[in-house]
């Protein structure tokens, strides 16, 4: 069972707030609640979730999340508050806009990812994402998943391949929080195809409806693409998703890295933006609609900006390790070095959370450059010469300014 909380009450207050940090705990509630927020409290455990984003409270993660930030604004200090670990390049699918290339090349043993989730750890790392390529290939799937220790949480981003009903039992148990499946379309026909897969949509649905029989904060990320707004198709995903009971849907943009390398979407952004930004405020007072998340509102200088390489990183399927699942960049192997002296080194390139899209941005560069891209993410050097190019702006998106002003 849950209830649906909109806006910031007293008793979620409460529950936010991290004992130490209780100013920084206020103005950040105030900052999100002033972009207007709707609360999901799971009534069996008494968690708080805003969205797919940020860890549900209270939680050992969300004490990290909100300390980890304060001590980056205030102390100087570097930590990947959030990671994803790409455990594997291969997939079942061809997306037509997959930024990843399907990878054939050895995935990460499990010892590695093992190494790495207690790198992360020690590093100060509140969530990571488990992630793909398609991460329900891997055989060894739950043995990863119950490596999160207690004091962080998981996402699994995934299709909803192979979901049954004792996977899902077993999420249930583990330290996944929350999933995200990919959904691209309420059509069936137009589903899959986006996919080139003809069971992308019976899978998709099949995991929501498990998930959501054992109310595990269910998302769906969708790809919005020019037909989706222009036939107004949107507003009918928005509703169908509604009807099969997920949490929240995470609007995306197509990033234009891997099969979409030179796709322009400079008008589906400008009329993307309005018309999810209204839809979403249309429907925020609604408890019984989901959550409508617009990624590119939520990473934009306003609010959190994009983290990419200064409070987020991700480690892909070989251990290279890169901004952003979506930057094709890398700036050492996880095998070689350690991901702190990794991390370290990138603060050169990526001392702040930037104002707007690092992948958007590093694509342009990677294009003047004429470089070829055939392999991604690119090899070192190549990386260091894009990136010292597209530093990002030290000035840091409003949300740690908020973190910011209660340290003083
Ligand atoms: C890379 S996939 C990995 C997990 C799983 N294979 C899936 O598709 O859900 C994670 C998410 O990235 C999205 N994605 C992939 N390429 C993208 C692009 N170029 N722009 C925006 N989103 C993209 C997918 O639609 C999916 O929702
Ligand atoms: S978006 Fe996900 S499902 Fe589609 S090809 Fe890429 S990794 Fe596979
Ligand atoms: S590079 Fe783009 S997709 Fe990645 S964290 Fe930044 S805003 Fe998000």
């Amino acid at each position: 069972m849950k209830k649906v909380i909109i806006g910031l009450t007293e008793e979620v207050m409460n529950n936010a707030t991290v004992a130490g940090y209780e100013q920084q705990s206020k103005n950040v509630m105030e900052f999100l609640n002033n972009k207007g927020i709707k609360i999901n409290k799971k009534l069996e455990t008494k968690e708080y979730f805003i969205n797919s984003f940020l860890p549900g409270f209270p939680s050992k993660a969300w004490d990290k999340y909100v300390g980890g930030s304060t001590k980056v604004v205030s102390e100087d200090i570097r930590i990947p508050i959030q990671a994803d670990i790409v455990i594997t390049g291969k997939c079942h699918c061809r997306c037509w806009h997959c930024f990843r290339i399907n990878d054939r090349r050895a995935d990460l043993s499990f010892e590695e990812i093992k190494k790495c989730i207690n790198e992360l750890h020690d590093l100060g790392t509140a969530s990571v994402g488990i992630t793909g390529g398609e991460p329900m290939l891997r055989s060894d799937i739950r043995e990863i998943i119950s490596l999160i220790p207690d004091d962080m949480e998981g996402l699994l981003y995934t299709t909803g391949h192979n979901f049954d009903e004792d996977f899902v039992d077993f999420l249930e148990q583990s330290n996944i929080s929350r999933v995200i499946i990919s959904l691209d379309h309420y059509k069936e026909e137009l589903s899959c195809s986006m996919r080139n897969y003809d069971n992308a949509f019976f899978d998709a649905i099949n995991a929501i409806n498990l998930l959501k029989d054992r109310n595990l904060y269910t998302a769906v990320t969708v790809c919005v693409t020019d037909k989706l707004l222009h036939e107004d198709d949107l507003e009918n995903y928005f509703n169908f998703v509604k009807q099969l009971g997920i949490d929240e849907v995470r609007v995306i943009l197509p990033i234009p890295q891997g099969n979409i390398e030179n796709y322009d979407t400079k008008s589906l952004y400008l009329k993307a933006m309005r018309f999810v930004k209204n839809k979403r405020m249309l429907h925020l007072e609604d408890p019984s609609y989901p959550n409508i998340f617009n990624f590119c509102e939520f990473e934009s200088a306003s609010c959190i900006g994009c983290s990419a390489g200064a409070n987020y990183i991700a480690i892909d399927n070989t251990g290279l390790v890169t901004p952003c699942v979506a930057v094709p960049l890398s700036f050492g192997n996880i095998k070689e070095k350690s991901i702190k002296e990794i991390f370290n080194d990138m603060k050169k390139y990526f001392p702040n959370s930037a104002q707007c899209c690092y992948g958007r941005i590093c694509s342009k560069e990677i294009s003047n450059q004429n470089v070829d891209t055939s392999v991604t993410p690119l090899d070192v050097p190549t990386s260091i010469r894009i990136a010292d190019k597209c530093i990002k702006r030290p000035k840091r998106a409003a949300l740690f300014e908020a973190f910011a002003m209660a340290s003083k």
